[in-house]
């Protein structure tokens, strides 16, 4: 039987920052808006907030996140980086490498896409939700919320997941097996933190080289950004971690916050 709380976690994770406080509830509104009101009565960074279950998961771009109770992980986790507002995006390609780190550590392959999403067989498995607080362009904290498919099953997908079903999958779907929640969590706070650390010593540059080695650039993506939707190659990431697609007039468009859909051809 899997004992997930916040000592199994807690047990399991070797890292020295994320992890050092961990809160389990079986139920809550949602893990981000948890861990803000914590930092509120003074959280510090590196303090983490999972749950069993959400009555109100936030996803990207306002809309729901579903996730059925008993089954996947929902987890948060509070960041204060010394960066610019600028660059608060590449903290959404550091969560997503993380999860397809502790992914591939089961023997799955994974892949990235833009901004958030994590990705095996061609199917979303998890996304990363990054809330951001800022003073004066700088960032002051960052609620990096992660989203996993864990144990959700596929009958259960196909009936909850409604049209976006059949591009849905889970861990479970991947191996044919159960995961335990807490030692796959323990594998995303330490990967997690090994790319944190690295970012925060090296900078951006190794961060970009390895999220385009597990993504989807050099395919042909539709780009939905507010009322305007175009087509084009994905071509690369900037700086900011904006995604660079080239239209077909050969003109390019950096996109920050859309929806990017990889076509076939
Ligand atoms: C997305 O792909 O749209 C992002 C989904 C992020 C979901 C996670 S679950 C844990 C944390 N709490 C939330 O309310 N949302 C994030």
């Amino acid at each position: 039987m899997e004992q997930f709380n916040a000592d199994t976690v807690r047990r399991s994770a070797h890292t020295r920052l994320l992890g050092h406080t961990v809160h389990y509830w079986t139920e809550v509104d949602s893990t981000n808006a948890v861990l803000a009101r914590l930092r509120k009565e003074g959280a510090s960074e590196g303090t983490v907030v999972i749950a069993d279950a959400q009555t109100a998961g936030r996803g990207r771009l306002g809309k729901p996140w579903f996730s059925p109770p008993g089954v996947n992980l929902h987890l948060s986790v509070l960041l204060t980086p010394p960066i610019q507002l600028s660059q608060a995006r590449l903290l959404t390609l550091i969560g997503s490498l993380a999860i397809a780190d502790a992914i591939e550590s089961t023997g799955v392959k994974a892949q990235v896409k833009w901004p958030n999403d994590v990705l095996v067989a061609d199917k979303k498995v998890a996304g990363v939700l990054a809330e951001v607080q800022a003073q004066n362009g700088q960032v002051a904290e960052i609620i990096l919320g992660l989203g996993v498919n864990v144990n959700i099953d596929r009958p259960t997908i196909d009936r909850l997941f409604g049209d976006v079903a059949s591009g849905a999958t889970s861990l479970r779907e991947a191996l044919g097996h159960e995961v335990d929640r807490a030692a796959f969590a323990a594998r995303v706070l330490e990967a997690l933190e090994h790319r944190y650390f690295a970012f925060l010593a090296a900078g951006s540059q190794p961060l970009l080289t390895e999220w385009r080695r597990r993504s989807f650039l050099g395919r042909r993506v539709r780009v939905q950004e507010e009322d305007m939707t175009v087509e084009g190659i994905a071509l690369d990431l900037d700086e900011e971690g904006c995604l660079v697609v080239i239209l077909d007039d050969g003109s390019s468009v950096r996109v920050r916050e859309g929806e990017v859909v990889p076509l076939s051809s």
